[in-house]
């Protein structure tokens, strides 16, 4: 997707050139959109490499080639890499599951004086060697694969020397998204825990869900999980029409919740007692969504395990179908999602400040009010589902189309740059006091209740994704909108800037976007921001940025 936005990022303006552009883009997409499998058929294939998969602590200075000699006698090894994270690990993907059964096998129980061992065996191992590190290990070791995002004063040096804000946009992209090894490491995280959870449901299976899956996941966040347990739930059941048949005996409980959480509370309670690496284990039962959280501490991920929660996984699905319907959709979150980081829009604590979900709904809203839509309204994707797509789920249609290739484009050729700009003008002047934001619809709608910002959940459609958000919070973000519209109308923020004797040049584009903006001196330029624009008229009234810690570093070429 990335090369394709490349290719589509050198384009130059021309009437012709544009027509044959635009022909291009549109047959870009639909060739993204053609090639894309659906989450489904994606998450299944994961889900099979992972349980074919290890994961094992080695030391620092372990030789790769001794230690990969070492397993391949367990079978041939498809895949493999290392990582850090409290110590250097190896995820190790095996072509089939014997030899992982053959190197689980050989495996031996720690031998320990004076503590005791839970008798619980995993995929979870430690590498031992019996002879002291030899000399000829010393300069050995193995190349790690990182799994954290550059810190922000690196990316934004890295983004001053780019050459357009479409660039940067997609260099952010780039250094952000989750890599394919942080992808794998998520599925066998899951793989992991499906084995805990299966010493009581062997039917189960544990799906990740969230940002690790939809398309929108950034280097460290959060592994949202999903006991899935719909294979013995009773639901889509067919009842013989005649004649004997035997039914399980199956104790009850008062509601779908109340087994929700006995069920988390039992599994929370083994991820606690026997689950190896998982620490700081919480159990949040009396939550709207039940959920158990811990510290999954071989991985570095900070887990939520839920069950029952179809709804949130077919909105993860639809996320993810629309980052695969065109390479900007993806972009432009991880730019807004960045952006809304840096200036405490959301935030890692709860509260009343967006979430990452509510704000890519937004984006998600603005890309449908283009002209034309560079992406379908939820409505226009249930339009063109098919028998095989039909989903209710506690009586909410969640049908949508999952062939993508049925799904028709509009050729809207809009660069990043202008995209991201129209983002912050499109909501630095929305009715939020009136009206609501409906990607079901495609078309802001009344809003049903008396609320700051209401953004209607598109599965379970009498709920609000931002009830949380207050005043002050809305109005901070659209004053944020409009200062970085102010900024990106001024011509001297946009050109990209010389290096000057070697020194990192000085932040332009999107790099001033994500430097601390002077909310305060918004109000007074509110009028004035569509005439900012001439060129005459760059520089920066009172109400300017002053330059801060991150700007001097980059000056100083830090
Ligand atoms: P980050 O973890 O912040 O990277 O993003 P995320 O999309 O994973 O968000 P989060 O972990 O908060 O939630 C996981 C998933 O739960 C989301 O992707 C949604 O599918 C769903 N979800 C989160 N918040 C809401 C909400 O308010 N309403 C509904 N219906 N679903 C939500
Ligand atoms: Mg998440």
């Amino acid at each position: 997707c990335l090369q394709r936005l490349d290719t589509f990022l050198h384009r130059s303006i021309g009437s012709d050139v544009v027509a044959a552009q635009a022909e291009a883009v549109r047959r870009d997409q639909s060739d993204a959109k053609d090639g894309s499998k659906s989450l489904y058929v994606v998450q299944a294939e994961r889900q099979e490499q992972a349980e074919r998969s290890v994961l094992i602590s080695c030391h620092s200075r372990t030789n790769e080639k001794k230690f990969l000699k070492d397993l391949s006698k367990h079978g041939d090894i498809k895949k493999h890499f290392f990582y850090e994270s409290y110590g250097v690990y190896a995820v190790v993907e095996f072509s089939s599951q014997e030899s992982v059964a053959s190197l689980l096998e050989g495996a031996t129980i720690p031998a320990v004086s004076h503590e005791s061992m839970v008798p619980f065996k995993s995929r979870l191992l430690s590498l031992r060697n019996l002879n002291s590190l030899d000399s000829s290990n010393q300069q050995a070791g193995q190349q790690r694969q990182p799994q954290t995002t550059p810190p922000i004063n690196e990316l934004i040096q890295r983004l001053s020397r780019d050459e357009s804000i479409d660039h940067q946009i997609t260099h952010l992209t780039e250094s952000y998204q989750l890599t394919e090894e942080n992808i794998r490491l998520r599925f066998l995280v899951c793989s992991l825990l499906n084995d805990i959870a299966a010493a009581y449901f062997p039917e189960c299976t544990i799906k990740p869900f969230g940002s690790s899956v939809n398309g929108f996941g950034k280097l460290g966040c959060d592994l949202d999980m999903f006991l899935d347990l719909d294979g013995i739930s009773g639901r889509n059941v067919k009842m013989p029409k005649s004649g004997l048949f035997l039914e399980y005996q199956m104790k009850r409980a008062s509601s779908e919740r109340a087994v929700t959480q006995s069920i988390l509370s039992v599994i929370g309670e083994c991820v606690d007692q026997f689950g190896p690496g998982c620490v700081g284990v919480q159990k949040i039962l009396n939550a709207r969504c039940p959920l158990v959280r811990f510290a999954h501490q071989p991985s570095g991920f900070q887990c939520d395990l839920t069950a029952n929660n179809r709804v949130a996984m077919k909105s993860t699905e639809l996320l993810y179908l629309y980052g695969e319907l065109d390479p900007r959709v993806r972009c432009l979150v991880f730019t807004i999602r960045c952006w809304a980081r840096t200036h405490g829009v959301t935030s890692s604590i709860p509260g009343a400040w967006i979430t990452n979900f509510s704000l890519t709904v937004m984006v998600v809203f603005f890309l449908q009010r283009r002209n034309p839509p560079i992406i379908p309204t939820l409505d226009q994707l249930r339009e063109l589902a098919g028998p095989a797509d039909k989903s209710v789920i506690e009586g909410n249609d969640c049908t949508f189309v999952s062939d993508f290739s049925k799904i028709p484009l509009h050729s809207n050729t809009a660069t990043l740059e202008q995209l991201l700009c129209e983002f912050f003008d499109f909501y630095a002047s929305f009715p939020f006091s009136k009206m609501s934001i409906n990607i079901r619809k495609g078309k802001e709608q009344n809003k049903p209740e008396v609320t700051p910002l209401h953004i209607q959940n598109p599965f379970e459609t009498s709920l609000n994704v931002s009830k949380n958000v207050n005043n002050s919070q809305l109005d901070r973000f659209v004053a944020l909108c409009q200062e970085s519209t102010w900024l990106l109308q001024q011509r001297e923020n946009n050109t990209p800037r010389r290096h000057t004797g070697g020194n990192t040049p000085g932040p332009w584009g999107l790099v001033q976007l994500l430097m601390p903006l002077q909310v305060a001196g918004v109000k007074g330029r509110k009028g004035k921001r569509r005439e900012a624009a001439s060129p005459g008229d760059s520089v920066r009234g009172e109400g300017s940025v002053q330059p801060t810690a991150v700007f001097q570093l980059i000056a100083m070429g830090g």
